[in-house]
């Protein structure tokens, strides 16, 4: 695996190709992320990711100084899944001037949910992605499901700005147990990962009330909460949400059920479609 360190490096090991898939990450890699390489690696002529925690999609209490830096086992995970070129810029390599110019998402899909709890998350993500995408220049980028609202204000960006990248999706990688992969499910402690499958749990219970029929979506919401509450989660958000754009369900439309929560100090998402 190659690792390019500057612009200049990756786009002197890329050439004029523009036919990489990209998978974009924060580090602190697991199985996840490396389903995203390797469905990557069947998209594009060569696979690339980069790893770069990006300071502008943090909210000054949020965990930027202390998100896990973890390059040595990121390095050997990402060539075990066979990864062509790692692209892995600091601060100064990606942003050399104060990035003053960035990209505001649609505020109908990015101010909701995750942009109602994390003002200004979407900007940073975007402009990050954004810039990522300028350097990289993929045929096409690996998302996971797991960020669904990301997902989604993602491929709108592409589809807006005309971007001639296939942005894919991949299913979200789960524990045993249900609990959704996460970088952030490392600040568990050990009574807390016993705890955590909760949240999957109240997601299939919610699921499970639509399909067998009931369409009072606010109360099915709610007793999803008080439930979650109860067994000592502090819940952002469980919301029943049209697939398409994220906004209150109507009759007949696809749905997915996303929340957020926070278990002691660790905040966790999850979200899963419903088909009735
Ligand atoms: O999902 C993530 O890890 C980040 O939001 C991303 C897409 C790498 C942008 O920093």
């Amino acid at each position: 695996m190659h690792i390019a360190r500057t612009i200049p490096e990756l786009r002197e090991f890329l050439g004029d190709s523009r036919q990489a898939a990209f998978v974009p990450t924060m580090g602190n890699l697991h199985e996840g992320h490396l389903t995203l390489v390797r469905k990557a690696r069947s998209l594009g002529e060569v696979s690339v990711a980069s790893i770069f925690v990006n300071r502008l999609q943090f909210l000054p209490h949020e965990d930027f100084d202390t998100y896990p830096r973890t390059w040595e086992s990121d390095c050997e995970k990402l060539r075990s899944a066979g990864c062509d070129l790692l692209f892995a810029p600091d601060e100064k390599a990606l942003y050399p001037e104060p990035q003053t110019c960035k990209v505001h998402p649609d505020p109908l899909l990015a101010d909701t949910l995750e942009g109602e709890f994390r003002p200004g998350f979407f900007t940073g993500v975007c402009t990050v992605v954004m810039k990522l995408f300028a350097c990289v220049q993929p045929r096409a980028a690996v998302f996971g499901k797991k960020d669904y609202q990301q997902l989604m204000v993602i491929r709108h960006m592409v589809r807006q700005f005309a971007l001639p990248i296939e942005v894919v999706g991949a299913e979200t990688e789960r524990a045993d147990d249900g609990l959704a992969l996460s970088s952030r499910n490392g600040y568990l402690d050990k009574q807390e990962r016993i705890q955590a499958g909760q949240l999957s749990a109240t997601l299939r219970s919610v699921a499970q009330a639509v399909r067998d029929g009931d369409r009072d979506f606010k109360a099915i919401e709610a007793r999803a909460t008080t439930a979650l509450a109860a067994r000592g989660w502090k819940p952002d958000y469980i919301a029943l949400r049209r697939r398409s754009d994220l906004q209150l369900p109507t009759s007949g439309d696809s749905l997915v059920v996303l929340a957020a929560a926070r278990l002691g100090a660790t905040r966790l998402i999850d979200n899963l479609e419903i088909d009735v």
